[in-house]
């Protein structure tokens, strides 16, 4: 029995993200998503609210039998907790091979038993980002095209309630 593990930030979890996870369940007996921090990025959403966002995302689109977990730690640590065979990523662009390949290595220096696996990202989805999606949504575009639509609607939630605080500043 294969298991594989596909981690990331997931601020917020994207259609792009979404078709890494219907390939990867195809090639693997069993798939964990573990959503995580990433220390080099600054999050819209709190590790839970990722969290939840996840799995809500992945019932919205009747993915239903994924384990989805968090981890705030080193994606190494928990790859041997889990005995997975395999970490999963996407590869979008040219762009993502430089960083997936540090990411790579220092995760084998870390433990060499360390395995990756790499889907490249559909076309349709090529040009998709979790900050392009923030973005188009702070400044009010549609990004339904993008995510689920419970990803949408949190994120209008999240903008509405900066918007209304900027407005009560601007008027003390
Ligand atoms: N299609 C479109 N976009 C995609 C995609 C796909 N198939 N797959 C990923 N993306 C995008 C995401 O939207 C995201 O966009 P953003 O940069 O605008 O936010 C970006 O690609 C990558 O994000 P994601 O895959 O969600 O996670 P990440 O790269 O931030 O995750 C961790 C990195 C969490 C795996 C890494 O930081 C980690 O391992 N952290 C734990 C600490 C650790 O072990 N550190 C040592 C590692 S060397």
């Amino acid at each position: 029995m294969t298991k594989a593990l596909y981690p990331g930030s997931f601020d917020p979890i994207t259609y792009g993200h979404i078709d890494i996870i219907k390939r990867a369940q195809k090639l693997f007996d069993r798939l964990v998503v573990a959503v995580m921090r990433n220390p080099d990025k600054k999050m819209l959403f709190t590790l839970e609210e990722r969290h939840r966002l996840v799995i809500e995302a992945l019932r919205e689109v009747k993915l239903n039998t994924i384990e989805i977990i968090t981890h705030d730690g080193l994606l190494v640590d928990l790859a041997r907790q889990l005995r997975v065979d395999a970490v999963v990523r996407g590869l979008r662009a040219s762009t993502d091979f430089e960083y997936e390949f540090q990411l790579a290595l220092t995760n084998r220096d870390l433990d060499p038993g360390f395995e990756s696996v790499y889907l490249m990202t559909s076309r349709d989805f090529s040009f998709i980002s979790s900050s392009i999606v923030r973005q188009v949504k702070s400044y009010g575009g549609d990004v339904r095209r993008f995510v689920p639509a419970s990803v949408d609607l949190a994120l209008e939630a999240h903008f509405k309630e900066r918007r209304t605080e900027m407005n009560g500043q601007s008027r003390s």
